[in-house]
């Protein structure tokens, strides 16, 4: 199974997008994927059509009394998509913690636990927009990240903080995490990122840096509110194509064949925008 954290500790920038739509892309290929909302606002959870008031098992119950994260696991409307949700409690377990001895390995524990008894293929953590223990926990159970940015220039600030942390806890925790897609969010399609930005990407990610674009896409914005993945009220929007070209890209860098299901016929390919043809 593989772990994935989606971060950046900039909000708005498009990680909770990024988290649903790129799982729902990968579980329609045939991978059975879940996603664990490490937020305490919760927007995934309600993106995927949970109420986090009303979830009785949350991140909070795993991170805070050992609860399996077996018995978090709920379905989605989605096939083969499933969910751990989050709520308002989950803001509380940084306080809770403090003092606790071990407090980042607590979520490797439980995925270590877990994933020999589960059939996952892979496991997206959803991160808050913030560096503490929630995100520490994210990134200590993660072999990859995937940070979803806006590329603008502003918000390269920042960066050097998240990249600092990553090395930090490469170092101390987890020497296998390694950063898998740096992934432009929101672009305006009529214009180039432009060459300072890139200039700049490329001197802290090098390769990193995805050649997907995802562009601005009225339809991902709709998406959360009638709690659907982008396939699921979009299908033939930018946006479900970007995402299906993200997830493309994701397992190429991650060196993985796509599974060809009997039951499923394998979808043509979307191309955005000619890149992809470099594949294989
Ligand atoms: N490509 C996009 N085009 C248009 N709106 C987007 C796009 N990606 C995200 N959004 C919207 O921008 C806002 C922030 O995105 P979100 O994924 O919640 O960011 P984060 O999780 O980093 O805070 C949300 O309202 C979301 O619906
Ligand atoms: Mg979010």
């Amino acid at each position: 199974m593989r772990c994935i954290a989606v971060i950046n500790q900039k909000g708005g920038v498009g990680k909770t997008t990024t988290t649903v739509n790129l799982s729902a892309a990968l579980a329609r290929r045939g991978y059975r994927v879940l996603v664990c909302d490490m937020d305490p606002q919760a927007n995934l959870t309600v993106h995927l059509d949970k109420r986090p008031d009303l979830e009785g098992n949350t991140m909070t119950n795993l991170l805070v009394e050992d609860t399996p994260l077996q018995d978090l696991v709920q379905e989605t409307s989605s096939e083969r998509l499933f969910v751990v949700p989050s709520d308002t409690s989950l803001a509380g377990v940084e306080q809770v913690l403090a003092n606790r001895i071990g407090r980042e390995t607590i979520l490797r524990e439980a995925i270590e636990a877990f994933a020999n008894k589960s059939e996952f293929d892979f496991l997206f953590l959803d991160c808050p927009p913030s560096l503490g223990v929630l995100s520490a926990n994210a990134l200590v159970a993660a072999d990859h990240v995937v940070i979803p940015m806006q590329a603008e220039y502003l918000s390269l600030q920042g960066m050097a903080k998240l990249i600092e942390v990553i090395m930090l806890v490469q170092k101390r925790l987890n020497p296998q995490l390694a950063v898998a897609l740096v992934l432009p969010c929101m672009v305006d399609s009529r214009t180039n990122l432009s060459t300072e930005v890139l200039r700049e990407i490329d001197q802290y990610f090098g390769t990193q840096l995805a050649r997907t674009r995802i562009r601005n896409n009225v339809k991902l914005a709709e998406a959360p509110s009638f709690g659907r993945t982008i396939f699921e009220h979009a299908p033939d929007s930018n946006g479900a194509r970007d995402y299906e070209a993200v997830a493309d890209e994701l397992l190429e860098r991650l060196g993985m064949a796509k599974p060809v299901t009997a039951a499923e016929p394998v979808e043509a390919k979307p191309q955005t925008d000619g890149e992809l043809a470099a594949e294989g």
